[in-house]
């Protein structure tokens, strides 16, 4: 049987006038990679940290693991949490700021072997300010699996991080759903949420746009895939133009949507009988970056501050 272990129903936050979440409704099952996506302002951290009971929502009902968090407080202790922007105590050491967490919770936990899984147990001694972007992370990683939980929130792990200290973060997010633990991931990189997630929201003003598995939401919403003909110019433009008439030329090359089931074979028997030159053929399917960008109207300004390791 599937085991929902978020359900959010009718979920609204207000700030003085301004409606951050309006009225969003989902679920989330054992084991998967959830993600919610949105544009900078959408109401991202605003849900996340309502789930995780940092906020009180204005209306609405959540459930996590079957029990209503506003009678059941203490569902905080089954969950992760890694905040936007985690910060931890600079003037302490790796090891100490894991310690000082999992002090918090009751029980122990083996924090040789979560330094080991975040590969920061060569670094245990090292002062937390002294750390790259990608080590911090895998601290505020570390920091939020003290307590062993069933569900972890990552709001934005691998923002500012480097290409590689990302992917550690990737493996990371698939090493614990392998273990069975849910992961609720937020984050502004689309290629991320595509590798990763079993399901997806994407969020705009307050609202809920559009859900699915990556592949059900880039089928419904993203336009039909394009052979890009380089090279093949004017006269590759005149052979296609009856048979393919939304066919372009940009610069030098020819972008033609292949749909109703039209045939890329099809395409180059044309060229080639007409006698037409062209270097290379390149077809392109939508990606979630695409349908993101389409269905919300808005561009993402994506930054990779460098942080080196
Ligand atoms: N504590 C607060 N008081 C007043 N307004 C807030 C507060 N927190 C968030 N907001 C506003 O609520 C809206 C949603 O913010 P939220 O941080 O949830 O968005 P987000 O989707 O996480 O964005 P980002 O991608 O930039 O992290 C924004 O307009 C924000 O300015
Ligand atoms: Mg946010």
């Amino acid at each position: 049987m599937v085991e929902v272990v978020i359900e959010v129903e009718g979920l609204r936050k207000e700030y003085d006038g301004l409606v951050a979440v309006d009225g969003i409704d989902f679920s989330v099952r054992r084991g998967q990679v959830f993600s919610l996506l949105g544009p900078n302002g959408a109401g991202k951290t605003t849900t996340v940290e309502m789930l995780e009971c940092l906020r009180s929502p204005s209306a609405g009902r959540v459930s996590i693991l079957g029990h209503d968090i506003s009678q059941e407080r203490s569902i905080k202790d089954r969950i992760g949490v890694l905040p936007q922007g985690f910060n931890a105590f600079d003037l302490l050491t790796v090891r100490e700021n894991v310690e000082y967490f999992a002090g918090m919770f009751d029980g122990s936990v083996d924090v040789d072997g979560l330094l080991r899984w975040v590969k920061l147990d060569g670094r245990q001694k090292e002062l937390f300010k002294n750390l790259s972007g990608g080590m911090k992370q895998r601290v505020g990683i570390a920091i939020s699996l003290v307590n062993d939980p069933d569900i972890v929130f990552l709001d934005e792990p691998t923002t500012g991080l480097d290409p590689s200290a990302r992917r550690d973060v990737w493996r990371m997010v698939e090493s614990l759903s392998g273990q069975g633990k849910t992961v609720f991931l937020t984050t502004h990189y689309m290629e991320e949420a595509e590798v990763l997630s079993d399901y997806i929201c994407i969020m705009n003003n307050g609202r809920i746009i559009c859900r699915g598995t990556p592949r059900e939401i880039i089928t419904e919403h993203g336009g039909s895939p394009v052979a890009f003909v380089r090279g093949a110019g004017e006269k590759g433009l005149r052979l296609l133009q009856e048979a393919y008439p939304d066919a372009a030329l940009v610069e030098d090359d020819l972008k033609v949507p292949v749909h109703n089931g039209r045939r890329v074979s099809e395409i180059l028997n044309m060229l080639d009988t007409g006698e037409a030159h062209y270097d290379e053929i390149v077809i392109k399917k939508s990606t979630l970056e695409d349908v993101f960008l389409r269905i919300t109207g808005k561009e993402y300004i994506q930054e990779v501050e460098g942080d080196e390791e």
